[in-house]
């Protein structure tokens, strides 16, 4: 089932995401946690932490995976993935660091990284909740548009236009590493439940041929529209002004 929930503003967007976040962990205080970098995110942790910090969640036994990390970069490297975690959110909550994953994108074989991923994917079983940002090409994780969907954790190569939009998180294009290790679009479909954030006028397009156009790998998100289980999309009003012309009915 999806709901489109569409908000006036980025800051709702964080506060609506922060709270079904923690319902499930308030429901279950050991969920499985699947979590996304970007920027689209990171007003929703920083609620979360805000939630922690009065008292009102724990995630003490809370378990999470990340989708994906660059090949290459160390974990403290400053523009991984795992540093952007530290920074935004594990950093300023009480949840167990043993208990957190994400692809190592610092190993000497990549592929065997990304088997070995795949293999604690398979222990830790079934994702609670999924978070997913959408790139502007409709990459989902670093699933790139394709001529096939991806099943499980790869070593993808990072397509021009998904460097260019990343570069503004390092010093120079040429600095973004080239490749990264991705969870597999079959691993993501796998979950629980689904929440899709969107946030501002540059994802309306994107947003809407994703969940309402052709089911498609080149739009990778658009294979949310055969998901089985219940997939929340909230964005502010800028991300659904394509959806809300065509499809105003759709909105929740
Ligand atoms: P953004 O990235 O949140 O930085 O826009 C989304 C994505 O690429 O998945």
């Amino acid at each position: 089932m999806m709901k489109l929930i569409c908000l006036k503003n980025e800051r709702e967007v964080s506060i609506r995401a922060a709270e079904i976040m923690s319902e499930v962990i308030k429901e279950r205080p050991n969920a499985l946690l699947g979590l996304a970098t970007g920027s689209t995110p990171v007003g929703m942790y920083r609620e979360l932490i805000k939630k922690h910090l009065d008292g009102e969640l724990s995630f003490k036994e809370v378990r999470s995976v990340n989708l994906d990390e660059y090949v290459g970069l160390a974990p403290d490297h400053i523009q991984s993935y795992a540093d952007f975690m530290a920074k935004n959110l594990f950093d300023y909550i009480d949840i167990n660091k043993e208990n957190t994953f994400i692809p190592n994108g610092a190993a000497t074989d990549p592929e065997a990284e990304c088997e070995r991923y795949d293999r604690l994917l398979d222990r830790l079983g079934r994702v609670d909740i999924q978070l997913l940002g959408i790139g502007h090409n409709g990459h989902i994780a670093f699933n790139e548009p394709d001529v096939c969907f991806t099943k499980d954790t790869t070593l993808v190569n990072l397509t021009d236009s998904t460097v260019k939009a990343n570069s503004r998180f390092f010093a120079s294009e040429d600095q973004v590493p080239k490749e990264a290790i991705s969870m597999g679009i079959g691993r993501i479909l796998r979950s629980k439940r689904v929440l899709l954030l969107a946030t501002g006028e540059g994802k309306a397009d994107i947003l809407e041929k994703a969940l309402f156009g052709s089911v498609t790998p080149e739009v990778p998100a658009s294979i949310l529209q055969f998901y089985q289980g219940d997939l929340i999309v909230v964005g502010d009003e800028p991300a659904f002004k394509i959806i809300k012309q065509k499809h105003s009915e759709a909105i929740f």
